[in-house]
């Protein structure tokens, strides 16, 4: 068996064992990485079976990612404060620690993109209040985004914005309302484009300068990146970036250093797009 591998259900279309592989080769660290479907409701069988088979570190995609947040033996600040744990690494005294590596991802990839800039304050609307939103909006806060928070069903972006403001400035709005504000970013953190439909936010909030990030990805553009560039943005980026970015960072809890994202990025694109 692998040493390192991800675990979830469905997995066959996982890239996480690509982008592993490549990282192995372009950085010299040899690492095998392999794929574990985990049936419903065992996690923490499977996980356990792994670990004590000699596996050194995993990645934990849907839907296990709060069962993997209770599963291990201890937590890194930043999976702690989303509740959920898609990276695990087997510690050399043998217990296994948790940590969340979505939303330094998308951090990572939106600097990348220069959708953010060190040093400036810049307002961002995010749409969505499930898992993945809840991923990104520490990091989101702790690089001083004023966040605006929206969703189709709005107490629960009523009840996010709440467990997260003693971390910085966010505050819900009802989807009717976001144009009232300008914003510089606005990230589709809804599983909205996976249905090919769209968030139901009103269409003056795209505009020329605001940049537009879909955390889902697919061959070719997203609905929502469809809409957003029909209403005038320009600046638009899908979320293959941020899969490539939180197993960079994967990739540094195991080994203490982030690969280069770009090659894996460029390989990555030109497979989606075959
Ligand atoms: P994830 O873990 O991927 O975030 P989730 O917890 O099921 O998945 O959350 C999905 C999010 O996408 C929710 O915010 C959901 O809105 P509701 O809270 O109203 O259900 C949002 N969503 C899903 N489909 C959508 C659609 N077609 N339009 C707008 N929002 C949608």
């Amino acid at each position: 068996m692998e040493k390192y591998s991800v675990l979830g259900n469905p997995i066959e279309h996982s890239q996480s064992p690509f982008i592993h592989q490549f990282f192995s080769k372009q950085t010299g660290v040899e690492y095998d990485y392999g794929r574990l479907l985990v049936p419903f409701g065992e996690f923490e069988k499977t996980a356990s079976h792994f670990f004590s088979q000699g596996g050194l570190g995993a990645n934990v995609t849907v839907p296990f990612k709060e069962d993997a947040f209770r599963f291990v033996d201890s937590l890194t600040a930043r999976a702690k404060g989303c509740g959920a744990v898609n990276s695990i690494k087997k510690l050399p005294d043998g217990s296994l620690l948790g940590d969340n590596t979505d939303g330094q991802g998308l951090i990572l990839d939106l600097a990348r993109l220069d959708f953010i800039v060190p040093g400036k304050v810049l307002s961002v609307l995010v749409i969505g209040a499930g898992g993945a939103t809840r991923g990104i909006l520490l990091p989101l806060l702790e690089y001083d985004c004023d966040i605006t928070l929206t969703n189709r069903t709005f107490v629960k972006a009523e009840q996010l914005a709440q467990e997260f403001s003693q971390f910085g400035l966010i505050r819900a709005m009802p989807a009717q309302d976001v144009a009232d504000r300008h914003y510089d970013l606005i990230i589709n953190a809804s599983s909205s484009s996976m249905m090919n439909e769209l968030p139901p936010v009103p269409n003056d909030v795209y505009g020329y300068e605001t940049a537009c990030y879909d955390l889902y990805y697919q061959a070719g553009i997203t609905s929502f990146l469809y809409h957003a560039l029909k209403h005038g943005s320009t600046r638009l980026s899908d979320g293959l970036g941020m899969l490539v970015g939180q197993a960079a960072y994967a990739f540094e809890l195991w080994y203490e250093f982030v690969p280069e994202m770009d090659p894996v990025l460029n390989v990555l694109r030109e497979k989606l797009n075959q």
